[in-house]
């Protein structure tokens, strides 16, 4: 990717890891669209950024189909052409499954899911469309990869769309559009206060109590790593065309572990089928 004079958009990017990102990409010499549900957010992290007419901030809510089609056409509008997508923007609950109502799943999995898969959808026949080549990240997380328990809902999620990433990696990276799947452990960011953009008819929560109980379990912002670690990370991950961009040293042994097991559960007793692999070449490496 030669990425200078050519544009991002950056969900959620307005705070938190997605501002990381877009200071990254900025930094690479990309035009940079912040798009987020969030105008204080937005306001900040223009006066943050300082990159003048590099930099578009837009309103946005990743679940409203309507306004991501017009958000996209007035980034072409200013731009011309988007290269890279980073589907971030995403909120948390975190508990016990059991006290989950229908509103927090189809809060968090709306977002967080339902906004990746609308900026796929508006934004993939674009970048293909201009035929300069592209980029698609979408922020997963390590808990994608390694389980964690009480994030049932949030970690589901998150392996959804480092999903989608590894299903349309080989798809389109013959046509010049690179997936990667961002997979961080935690970072400093603002992801606490998600439920201030909870829409209301989606209020009723499970987690009302567990939420209280968290936020007086004491600050271990320090422990995390800064936006400005995560943005890099993933600039190096683009120019590297990694399909997993990891973080943390400390997952390693996890992600190994999850490895392993499913190496392990493989059923390797009974024999190959050489037609059935011969068939379905594609799918066996
Ligand atoms: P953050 O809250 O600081 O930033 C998220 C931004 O997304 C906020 O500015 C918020 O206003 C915006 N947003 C929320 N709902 C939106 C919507 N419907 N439409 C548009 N924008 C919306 O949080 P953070 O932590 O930077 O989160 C970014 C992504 O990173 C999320 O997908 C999160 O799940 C993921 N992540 C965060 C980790 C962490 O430790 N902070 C670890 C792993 C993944």
């Amino acid at each position: 990717q030669n990425l200078p004079g050519k544009t991002a958009f950056v969900t959620g990017g307005a705070s938190g890891i997605g501002l990381g990102i877009a200071k990254a990409l900025l930094g690479a010499g990309m035009n940079v669209t912040i798009a987020d549900i969030r105008q204080d957010h937005l306001d900040s992290a223009v006066a943050e950024l300082d990159g003048g007419e590099r930099v578009l901030a837009v309103q946005l809510d990743v679940t409203n189909r309507e306004q991501f089609a017009a958000v996209a056409d007035a980034v072409e509008a200013r731009f011309g052409k988007i290269h890279i997508l980073v589907n971030n923007a995403g909120v948390a609950v975190v508990g016990p499954t059991e006290l989950a109502t229908f509103a927090d799943w189809d809060w968090v999995m709306g977002v967080n899911v339902g906004g990746t898969i609308n900026g796929i959808v508006t934004m993939l026949p674009r970048i293909l469309a201009h035929g300069e080549g592209g980029h698609i990240v979408c922020t997963a997380s390590m808990s994608a990869l390694v389980p964690v328990g009480m994030t049932t809902i949030y970690s589901s999620g998150k392996a959804a769309v480092t999903s989608m990433m590894e299903c349309m990696r080989p798809e389109l990276e013959p046509r010049g559009v690179i997936c990667s799947a961002f997979c961080p452990g935690a970072v400093q960011s603002n992801i606490a206060d998600a439920g201030k953009t909870r829409p209301a008819d989606l209020a009723e929560t499970g987690y009302a109590e567990a939420d209280k109980r968290r936020a007086s379990g004491g600050n271990f912002m320090h422990l995390y790593q800064t936006k400005e670690q995560v943005g890099e990370r993933v600039l190096e991950g683009i120019l590297n065309d990694e399909l997993y961009i990891l973080t943390h040293a400390e997952f390693l042994t996890g992600v190994e572990e999850r490895g392993l097991a499913t190496t392990a559960a493989v059923q390797t007793h009974l024999p190959e089928n050489p037609e059935y692999k011969q068939t379905f070449a594609m799918l066996f490496r």
